[in-house]
């Protein structure tokens, strides 16, 4: 366990914002977590947990403590002729799991690729790219419950998965820390590219195979979304709306080049990307704070923006999309405030 106090929180947000938090402990193990979670002080009752903090919006200094847990190490933990269970440390980044496990040949992840952030946030927003959701694959999630330091697993049913949804984020948020990743792979191909291009961008590579659509998500993504490294985003700052058979008719009449994709239930998705650039925001900027030319989905920090600039650019895109499709876009990434 490794504590540090009054640092900047720069390396750990991808929008890039230079706010401090009072106390930053890395954890390095299991045990060591179980320990500090039964004997926690009342100055850590403010608690939060990070991973790459690649969905989150700060607004100001983190007046508490933030956990980052550092769990590493992949292993095989079960497999027949078709499939195979890995067991994978949170801590480990995400992309560089897929990137193992495609030099593996292990089919199931390969669509999630470039995808930033860390192996421990995957099962709490149920990551997901291309056609492909991460809780296809999740067998089992291995956690702290911090409360008591005890050790609960959780099967996928459990873990209440939805579009970019889990209880890790709803009902239970705050309450667990993620410490292992159980994924079940195929040996056997088994993929999805019908999403948009991606079947195209693989066909200029040559045949279908586990590096091909790899390298064709990253083309795709380099193409369209924004480095971190390079220009800070949180990917997707909405969650696409899902709204009724009787709304997505109806805007569909007006606006016959809509994008709807069709849910369970008669519930039709709507691409939040689009509904923003109609409304005018596409490459819009405001100081620092911005909308992505490329893509009207992601807020950008040009350099200098605060968070709170960036939280009232996001406000003034939901109310004029409100207002022009009566649609009430959800934020996917979380805003994180202190007390
Ligand atoms: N579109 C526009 N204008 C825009 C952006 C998009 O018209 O400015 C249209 C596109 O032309 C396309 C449709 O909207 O017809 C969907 O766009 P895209 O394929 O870029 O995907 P998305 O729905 O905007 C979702 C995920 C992304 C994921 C992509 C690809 C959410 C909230 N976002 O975006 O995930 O990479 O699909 O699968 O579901 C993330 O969650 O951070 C993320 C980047």
């Amino acid at each position: 366990m490794n504590i540090e106090s009054n640092i900047s929180l720069k390396p750990f947000n991808t929008f890039g914002f230079d706010y401090k938090v009072s106390k930053l402990i890395h954890l390095t193990s299991q045990d060591k977590s179980a320990v500090f979670f039964r004997s926690k002080s009342e100055t850590d009752v403010n608690m939060f947990i990070i991973g790459g903090g690649s969905n989150l919006l700060f607004t100001d200094d983190f007046n508490g403590t933030i956990l980052h847990p550092v769990f590493g190490g992949t292993e095989v933990v079960w497999n027949n002729d078709d499939k195979v269970i890995i067991s994978v440390g949170s801590g480990i980044k995400w992309d560089d799991l897929v990137n193992w496990t495609v030099s593996q040949g292990l089919w199931g992840l390969e669509n999630l690729s470039l995808i930033p952030g860390d192996v421990g946030a995957s099962p709490v927003q149920n990551i997901g790219a291309y056609g492909v959701e991460v809780k296809d694959m999740i067998d089992k999630v291995e956690t702290i419950r911090i409360s008591d330091g005890q050790n609960i697993s959780f099967s996928n049913e459990e873990c209440g998965f939805r579009y970019r949804y889990s209880i890790f984020k709803g009902e239970e948020k705050g309450k667990y820390l993620v410490t292992r990743v159980h994924y079940r792979l195929s040996k056997k191909p088994s993929f999805n590219i019908e999403y948009g291009s991606l079947r195209d961008e693989i066909q200029k590579l040559g045949k279908i195979s586990i590096h091909n659509i790899r390298d064709a998500v990253i083309n795709i993504r380099r193409k369209k979304l924004p480095d971190p490294l390079i220009i800070g985003n949180a990917g997707s700052f909405f969650k696409n709306p899902v709204v009724n058979e009787a709304l997505s008719s109806y805007l569909k009449k007006i606006h016959p080049d809509l994008p709807v994709y069709a849910e369970k239930n008669g519930m039709s998705k709507l691409a939040a990307g689009w509904l923003i650039e109609k409304c005018g925001w596409k490459g819009y900027r405001r100081g620092d704070a911005g909308v992505y030319d490329k893509q009207a989905l992601i807020l950008v920090n040009y350099g200098k923006a605060s968070g709170s600039e960036l939280n009232i650019l996001a406000e003034d895109i939901r109310k004029s999309v409100a207002e022009k499709f009566s649609i009430n876009l959800e934020r996917e990434v979380e805003t994180v405030t202190s007390i």
